[in-house]
């Protein structure tokens, strides 16, 4: 998998993609991203991208013409599935877009900044547009990094136990049960009982337990959605 993101502080990117797992999937040739400064294809002397906006009002916007020039030289040389804008009006990211986004081949993740981009752009290029919460960041940055882990952790061979990523709380609606490591008892706080028992079938119903208890008191909307789509 490919994903290229587009933003104007690529110094903000440098950090989540030179460490552990997101690293990893790189060394091994499973997730390449590029980060592209979007300044880069700015006009002039001061490569300018953004400008006042129409009708006035405080806060630059960023101009058509960088993007669509990043855009097109990009496309120019493979197909992309998706062009994503994060955004905070966007649609709520979420388990399943995770799910969805792993199978793509290649993306772009564009990131906004100041006021936000010139609306056509938005029109004609992009196909997705993705907010991480309920809660405004300074930039689309630190939006396209928890994408890129959400979405590259998931593509096989990237975490070591196969299986953990398919155990993650939300993978069935669920949230995860707690666990627990040695010692078995600290400062009189035990691990419950049945974890060491070696029973793996009364195991696996206390986790499943677990899992709903703490779903159903943590959050109550994903219990609803869970029970009401007939599982
Ligand atoms: N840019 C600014 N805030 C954001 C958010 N909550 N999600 C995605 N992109 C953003």
């Amino acid at each position: 998998m490919r994903i290229d993101i587009i933003t104007l502080l690529p110094g903000l990117l440098e950090g989540p993609f030179s460490d552990s797992i997101l690293k990893r999937a790189a060394d091994k040739g499973l997730a390449e991203v590029h980060v592209h400064n979007l300044r880069e294809y700015g006009f002039g002397k001061h490569r300018q991208v953004d400008d006042y906006q129409f009708g006035g009002g405080a806060g630059m916007v960023i101009m058509i013409e960088p993007v669509e020039k990043l855009l097109d030289e990009l496309k120019a040389e493979r197909d992309y599935d998706e062009v994503i804008f994060v955004t905070p009006d966007g649609d709520l990211f979420d388990q399943s877009t995770a799910n969805a986004l792993s199978l793509k081949e290649n993306i772009i993740i564009l990131c906004g900044h100041y006021k936000g981009i010139d609306q056509r752009i938005r029109d004609h290029y992009i196909t997705k547009e993705i907010s991480i919460g309920d809660y405004v960041l300074s930039g689309g940055e630190l939006a396209a990094a928890v994408i890129s882990d959400a979405v590259i952790r998931l593509l096989p061979g990237v975490l070591n136990d196969e299986t953990s990523a398919l155990t993650d709380s939300f993978q069935d609606d669920l949230l995860a049960p707690p666990v627990y490591t040695r010692p078995s008892e600290h400062k009189g706080w035990k691990v419950p009982e049945v974890l060491l028992s070696g029973n793996f079938k009364a195991i696996d119903e206390w986790r499943q337990s677990e899992a709903e208890k703490r779903t159903k008191e943590r959050r109550p909307n994903l219990w609803n959605k869970k029970t009401s789509s007939g599982e």
